[in-house]
């Protein structure tokens, strides 16, 4: 594999958005993942350990965290698939849900092998979990640790439960990675690309993108064949949105840690990210999803209004805990501006 990714992300986001329209099958995403194939062997890290230690020691901090948060995410959800399969009532869904499982073991390899080589954190998978689990925020632990594994022990319990199967994908497919898994894929990719550095962490993690961009399709597949033979799918679609949503909202806006950066003008411009943009398109993304789902656009609206003002307490709320000001503020006042999104 070349130390370039002849794919991009912006190429992955457009494939996204093709990938929830109506003319998509579980056969054509199914094709897709016999198509896009990769191997977390051909990566080259060798650039990536010389360029990672030349980053600022604040952005250093920021990103080993959100990766340290997709490493522990990548392996709750590669031991939470399983029910889902197993409770699938089609043959295209079993066989689809059959090849994201392989998906997501190839993730957590992904990110053990990246954490080993050039993270120094060694030791196998179960040591580099260890080693990582400590970082995880409230919000995170709340939606790995209970929601996540709610949702998919009562899909194993009882599998003919057609409304535990409904929420299971809503957990994993629309919250997990339509909304969390993109926050975190735009801003590290981004700003990865905008200082040229980690070729390998960025071939091996728009790869990861491209693969995630697959199951969410699937996902909304799922949940739109629901809502269209019963239509009152759709308000469990939107109640179980809303019972995720404060604790998604945390997860990407943690506030129990204080950040190490303070002042985003401290930060040189093609590291810094726009918490601002970075919010409208998760949660655009995430209204698109809904909306394809069969969730009427007035309900998507009134959830995204909600969405926003959690983000805004949150904002708040860090603040008060810390007696520092929120680095958004500073994109809020005009005070900074950071490359687009
Ligand atoms: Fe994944
Ligand atoms: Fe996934």
């Amino acid at each position: 594999m070349a130390a370039e990714s002849p794919l991009t992300i912006e190429q992955v986001d457009v494939e996204m958005d093709r990938l929830i329209g109506p003319d998509i099958d579980s056969a054509s995403l199914y094709r897709r993942w016999e198509k896009q194939q990769w191997a977390v062997s051909d990566l080259d890290f060798s650039q990536d350990k010389a360029d990672w230690l030349s980053l600022p020691e604040g952005i250093r901090q920021v990103t080993q965290n959100t990766m340290t948060l997709f490493f522990i995410g990548e392996q709750a959800v590669t031991d939470t698939l399983a029910p889902l399969l197993h409770a699938a009532p089609r043959e295209d869904e079993r066989i689809f849900l059959a090849t994201q499982i392989a998906d997501e073991a190839r993730h957590t390899v992904f990110f053990q092998r990246f954490f080993d080589e050039v993270l120094g954190v060694g030791g196998g998978l179960h040591a580099a979990l260890d080693a990582v689990t400590p970082q995880a925020t409230e919000g995170f632990r709340r939606i790995f640790d209970h929601q996540l594994r709610d949702a998919m022990d009562r899909v194993r319990l009882n599998p003919s439960d057609s409304r535990a199967w409904v929420e299971g994908v809503v957990t994993y497919h629309l919250i997990i990675e339509g909304y969390l898994a993109i926050t975190g894929q735009r801003s590290l990719l981004r700003t990865l690309k905008n200082v040229g550095l980690m070729p390998g962490f960025r071939t091996g993690f728009t790869a990861v993108a491209r693969d995630e961009s697959r199951h969410i399709g699937f996902g909304v597949l799922a949940l739109k064949r629901r809502v269209a033979a019963d239509p009152a799918v759709a308000g469990v679609i939107a109640d179980k949105v809303d019972e995720l949503l404060e604790p998604a909202v945390r997860t990407v806006v943690p506030t129990d840690r204080k950040l190490p950066i303070v002042d985003p003008r401290d930060v040189p411009e093609p590291l810094r990210v726009n918490g601002l943009a970075l919010r409208d398109f998760a949660l655009s993304s995430l209204a698109k999803r809904l909306l394809a789902a069969g969730v009427s656009a007035q309900v998507v609206q009134r959830i995204r209004r909600d969405a926003e003002a959690l983000y805004e307490s949150l904002w708040t709320e860090y603040e008060s805990k810390h007696g520092v000001r929120h680095p958004v503020r500073f994109y809020q006042e005009g005070l900074v501006t950071a490359p687009a999104l």
